[in-house]
């Protein structure tokens, strides 16, 4: 069965997936299928701490949230240090995710957390639409510097298994030098949507801190970013086991997290050549360790 007709009513939000083009929801499919490896709790808290969540009303957002975790505890964690927290506060907290079933169930996750705190059912409904946004965060996220905090483990893949019509679309939305994967471009998308002085906190697989074909990536992060943080993650434990996986088979990933900086410096946009420039009033630290 198709996602189309399990999940044609999905509320969407801010924005609208394309429900009626069965062949999209075909390559979203694919792409979860073979990227949704979810973060254990651990990990995910390691990384909040690192973010120093929830202090200073700071904007965080998971851009490609799956079922929800890093949403959940960064809301529990919000509740606890402000129990009363409005409608304003909360909304500081947001995720992205293309897949209707992911976004579904992050949703219910984020909606019974919000009940468990005295919401009332009709309202933790609404504000758990808003919080977690069912789209595409290549092709309809924010290009403007508007998050203090990224937390999450964006989406691996290489481009060439990444379904042609997905490529398609992402080809003009993505840099040349983030096309190689699907992580370089999620990296290269976070990067230009944190606020001066941000921070991102990942995990990610390793490969892009020293393969050949993330140089130019690297290089062209390590103009706004520096890394603050890199810790090599076990594979085994850092993921939550995807129903489809069979037990004793780790993903065949070397996880690290990574805590990015944002330098804090203002940087220009060349549109001519799609890339960002920056003056630099201190010798960065480049994201190629
Ligand atoms: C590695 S999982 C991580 C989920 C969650 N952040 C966690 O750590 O548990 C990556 C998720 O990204 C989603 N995804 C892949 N490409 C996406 C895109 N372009 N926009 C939004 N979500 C995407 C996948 O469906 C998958 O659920």
């Amino acid at each position: 069965m198709s996602l189309l007709s399990a999940h044609s009513s999905i509320a969407t939000g801010q924005y609208q997936l394309d429900l009626s083009n069965d062949a999209q929801l075909d390559a979203i499919e694919a792409v979860h299928a073979a990227t949704a490896l979810y973060t254990s709790e651990p990990v995910v808290d390691q990384l909040l701490d690192l973010l120093d969540w929830p202090t200073g009303g700071r904007r965080l957002v998971d851009p490609s949230c799956g079922n929800g975790m890093f949403l959940v505890r960064a809301l529990e964690r919000l509740l606890e240090a402000t129990p009363n927290a409005g409608d304003q506060a909360l909304l500081q907290l947001s995720g992205w995710e293309f897949h209707p079933p992911a976004a579904t169930e992050a949703r219910q996750r984020v909606e019974t957390k919000l009940i468990l705190a005295g919401r009332s059912a009709g309202d933790a409904r609404k504000l758990a639409e808003k919080m977690v946004i069912c789209a595409d965060f290549l092709t309809k996220g924010p290009e403007q510097a508007e998050f203090d905090l990224i937390a999450g483990n964006p989406p691996y893949l290489r481009r060439l298994r990444v379904p042609t019509l997905l490529r398609e679309l992402y080809d003009p939305v993505v840099p040349d030098y983030a096309g190689a994967d699907l992580l370089h471009a999620f990296l290269d998308r976070c990067v230009r949507c944190l606020r001066p002085g941000g921070r991102i906190g990942l995990v990610t697989a390793d490969r892009w801190l020293a393969a050949a074909q993330g140089a130019a990536l690297r290089a062209e992060l390590g103009q706004r970013v520096a890394v603050a943080h890199l810790q090599r993650l076990d594979a085994r434990s850092a993921f939550i086991r995807a129903k489809t996986r069979a037990s004793g088979t780790p993903p065949r990933v070397h996880p690290v997290a990574v805590l990015l900086a944002g330098l804090g410096e203002r940087f220009c946009r060349s549109k001519q050549r799609g890339t960002c420039r920056e003056r630099r009033d201190q010798p960065a630290q480049a994201a190629n360790p």
